[in-house]
């Protein structure tokens, strides 16, 4: 029997994930940009967490590095393996919870995270595993959105019309530098930061809204949850795509993000 009180809601974040793949198009030029800031070297042992389809653990194996990833969702992992067999990396891919890493203390000289340990429900516990299983000396590198700027926003948004559960954190306070330094504490040394720009195209803001629901876990989560309410729901997608208006022009949807990087100690 678990004691894991968010086991539901990992449960259910693990069907929601399932569809993300078509998204991982643009995912792809930010997992470059997290290995390139990570300063990821050939023979590390590199950790992604929240792998998804495995765009930055295969492309760490691609900069030469040994790599893993660990996500939630079986569905993803399997898109993750076909996308390393492609080009016979040599990548072990398995499912598990960020805030339960199932590997020993000390074992990586990189653990990387790209828009995933920031959905685990409780950072402290999240950021404990990961730098348990960093070695000393080793850098710990994320990719998050902040709560300020779009994603963020949209998270936010998601949140007012279907709250998590009780004691889980909001995803996008990973993207706040204060909390980051705060929640890595004493643990880290020489913190840096980096923003960076995610372009999503897309033909309008509707358009946009649209796809979210179909790619990204928690909007589907809240389209489901009102399927039976179709004035709110109406609601919530006139307010996304308010939203997203500020944020589109030239048919891409400007979402930045940032980059922390720290050495643990
Ligand atoms: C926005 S996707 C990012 C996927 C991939 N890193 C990328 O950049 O394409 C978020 C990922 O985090 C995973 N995830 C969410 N909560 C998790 C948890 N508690 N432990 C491990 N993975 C988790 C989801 O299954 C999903 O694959």
């Amino acid at each position: 029997m678990t004691t894991d009180p968010f086991a539901l809601f990992k449960a259910s974040q693990r069907e929601a994930w399932a569809i993300f793949a078509p998204t991982a198009v643009f995912t792809t030029p930010c997992a470059a940009a997290l290995i390139e800031f990570a300063e990821v070297r050939a023979g590390e042992n590199v950790l992604d967490v929240g792998c998804g389809t495995g765009v930055v653990a295969i492309t760490a194996a691609q900069a030469g590095a040994r790599a893993k990833g660990l996500d939630l969702s079986p569905v993803l992992l399997a898109d993750a393996r076909r996308n390393a067999a492609l080009i016979n990396a040599d990548i072990e891919f398995i499912e598990g919870d960020a805030e339960a890493l199932p590997y020993p203390d000390a074992s990586f000289d990189v653990v990387l995270s790209q828009f995933g340990h920031m959905f685990a429900p409780r950072p402290d516990i999240a950021i404990a595993e990961m730098l348990r299983v960093l070695k000393k000396g080793g850098r710990i590198a994320f990719s998050t959105w902040p709560p300020e700027l779009m994603v963020g926003k949209l998270f936010a948004l998601v949140a007012s019309y279907l709250p998590p559960p009780p004691g889980a954190a909001a995803p996008p306070l990973w993207g706040d530098p204060a909390v980051i330094i705060h929640r890595l504490g004493d643990a880290v040394e020489n913190i840096e930061f980096q923003r960076d720009e995610m372009r999503f195209a897309t033909l309008s803001p509707r358009h946009y809204v649209a796809t979210m629901e179909l790619t990204i876990g928690p909007v589907a989560k809240l389209v489901s949850a009102l399927a039976d309410d179709p004035a709110r729901l109406d609601q919530f997608r006139g307010e996304l795509a308010k939203l997203v208006e500020t944020y589109f022009a030239r048919n891409i949807v400007r979402q930045s993000f940032l980059m922390t990087r720290a050495t643990r100690v």
